[in-house]
């Protein structure tokens, strides 16, 4: 069974990406990356590509993640925060342990494609 069967197919994959937003959306270290921006359009991409990276029908056919996060400076601490908030969803949506780990190392896979910025200490 693919990890998209796993969490709960088509409805399960876009309530992560709902609840995701709403999360993002309230985090000050994301926001500021999300407003004025197309969410709806954004989920959608994002719905593309994760439910393919988890085995699931959809095939995502926008641009490389490096392209789509160029004009962006993405930390390593807002990735982080990104899938700090991936995997409280998870749990919310009663994923083992087992499927959200499996599903977190596919979603941290793409961190080089996608932090292009380096943190500087204050
Ligand atoms: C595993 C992590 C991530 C994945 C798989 C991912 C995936 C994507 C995808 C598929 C798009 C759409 C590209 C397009 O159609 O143009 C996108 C755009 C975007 N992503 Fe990510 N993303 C990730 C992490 C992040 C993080 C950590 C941030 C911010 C801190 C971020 C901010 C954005 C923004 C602002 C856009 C819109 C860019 C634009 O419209 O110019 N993403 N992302």
């Amino acid at each position: 069974m693919t990890m998209y069967e796993q969490l709960g197919g088509t409805a399960a994959v876009a309530a992560l990406l709902d609840g995701l937003y709403a999360r993002a959306l309230d985090d000050p270290l994301l926001k500021p990356f999300l407003e004025n921006l197309d969410i709806e359009r954004l989920k959608q991409q994002q719905f593309a590509f994760l439910s393919q990276a988890m085995g699931g029908p959809d095939r995502y056919t926008g641009p490389s993640l490096k392209a789509a996060h160029a004009r962006l400076r993405v930390e390593n601490r807002h990735f982080d925060a990104f899938v700090g908030h991936v995997r409280v969803i998870l749990k919310q949506l009663g994923a083992t342990d087992n499927l959200s780990a499996e599903i977190l190392l596919r979603v941290t896979s793409v961190r080089a494609e996608i932090v292009n910025t380096a943190t500087v200490n204050a």
